[in-house]
């Protein structure tokens, strides 16, 4: 057997992978003694052959579960015919995608592409500061707010504990409390160029914008001609119901930062912004190597035609409806669910508790949830999951929760 082969087929067990991490892989996550080896839609398997069902199916990227058949189908198709080439060029896949989000998030945007939520805030970032010049660099974002891991995008990201010991940020970033709009306009100066916002937090515990929040965010902008970002990360490509999350307010933002669900599980990012401030983004400002490849467009093609052709804008409010139910039921009988929020299938638990043991028992229990802010269960199902699927891991969370003793 010659060297490359058996590089590339040992399967190993769980035990043997984490030993191989220990060694040869940087231990920046906190990982669950899993190895996983196979995904079909809202379930997993692990090296030893265990089924877990996937209520956090790739951190939301497997928004239309794991291995879409159509995903699957287009890739394969793709990478026999043309894997990468830089954008020096034309391809159909890229200047479709473009077309294709330009035309369902209604601003007459022009596309960016990268390959992460990071990247795309950071293109995000740049084209505003490109927008504000002469003179107009600071931007405004929230609290409890995320936006990615690289310098920009994290000094964004209004979290003290993602900022420490990486110091000094980027210049130029204050922090409003989501939801405080005379907060957010004391924050405002003329060297502001944009307010940056997830109008929906995500990692932040699934907060949703009150009642003319967002619109009044657009207001503050249009009176000091700031820009408005919208970071759809998280929240964006259907998973609340909506092509994207702002939709289902009355706002449109000049910025839009894409990733996680765009491309069905594929890596790929994107900003939309619409045209005139687009313009700001010449030749050798700003570039992505990979950005736009025919893999990860075409990945995303197939995923928006699957999310229209098996109608997931209406599964995702069936979802949350079906969720919300549930939960609400549980509530009156589990002192330590204090508030629920649900848009469509982007759902957040918040305990009076720490979250971190409900998900190590609902492992134990073969369920795959998340904990984030500490106390707030995540949950970002599948649009793809089936009924049986939502009573099968809701009664799991019901049992978890009901019979959790401090
Ligand atoms: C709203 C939001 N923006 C940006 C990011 C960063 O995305 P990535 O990890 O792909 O860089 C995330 C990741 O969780 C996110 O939720």
């Amino acid at each position: 057997m010659d060297q490359a082969e058996s590089i590339q087929s040992s399967p190993l067990t769980s035990a043997q992978a984490v030993e191989l991490f220990k060694q040869y892989v940087i231990g920046n996550y906190i990982r669950f003694p899993v190895c996983l080896v196979r995904g079909e839609g809202s379930v997993v398997w692990d090296a030893e052959g265990n089924r877990y069902l996937d209520f956090f199916p790739g951190w939301g990227c497997d928004l239309l579960g794991h291995c879409p058949p159509r995903i699957v189908e287009a890739v394969r198709d793709q990478v026999g015919e043309l894997i990468h080439v830089p954008n020096t060029w034309y391809t159909s896949p890229q200047g479709l995608l473009a077309k294709a989000l330009s035309e369902r998030s209604g601003f007459d945007g022009k596309c960016f592409f990268c390959n992460s939520g990071t990247e795309a805030n950071e293109a995000a970032i740049k084209l505003a500061r490109l927008n504000g010049k002469p003179g107009r660099y600071k931007i405004i974002s929230m609290l409890n707010s995320f936006h990615g891991r690289t310098m920009g995008a994290v000094t964004a990201t209004g979290q003290p504990k993602y900022h420490q010991g990486i110091e000094p940020l980027l210049a130029g970033f204050s922090y409003a409390s989501f939801g405080d709009l005379d907060g957010a306009a004391r924050l405002v100066s003329d060297e502001t160029c944009a307010i940056l916002v997830e109008p929906i937090q995500g990692e932040g515990g699934i907060n949703l914008p009150g009642p003319g929040y967002l619109e009044g965010l657009r207001e503050l902008c249009d009176q000091h001609k700031l820009l408005l970002i919208f970071d759809e990360v998280q929240a964006g490509m259907g998973r609340t119901g909506r092509w994207f999350a702002y939709q289902h307010w009355n706002v449109l933002p000049d910025i839009m930062a894409l990733s996680k669900a765009l491309a069905g599980g594929i890596a790929c990012g994107a900003i939309v912004a619409r045209a005139e401030v687009a313009e700001k983004l010449r030749p050798g400002i700003h570039a992505a190597t990979f950005g736009g490849n025919p893999i990860a467009c075409r990945a995303a093609l197939a995923a928006i035609q699957t999310i229209e052709e098996d109608r997931l804008l209406d599964r995702a409010q069936h979802i949350g409806a079906f969720c919300q139910e549930r939960i609400e039921r549980l509530q009156a009988r589990c002192p330590l669910l204090r508030e629920v929020r649900i848009k469509g299938a982007m759902i957040g638990l918040e305990l009076s508790v720490d979250g971190m043991p409900m998900v190590e028992r609902c492992l134990e229990r073969r369920l795959l949830i998340n904990c984030t802010h500490g106390n707030v269960l995540r949950l970002l199902p599948a649009l793809t999951i089936s009924d049986q699927e939502l009573e099968e891991g809701c009664g799991i969370l019901e049992e978890v929760l009901g019979s959790y003793k401090n």
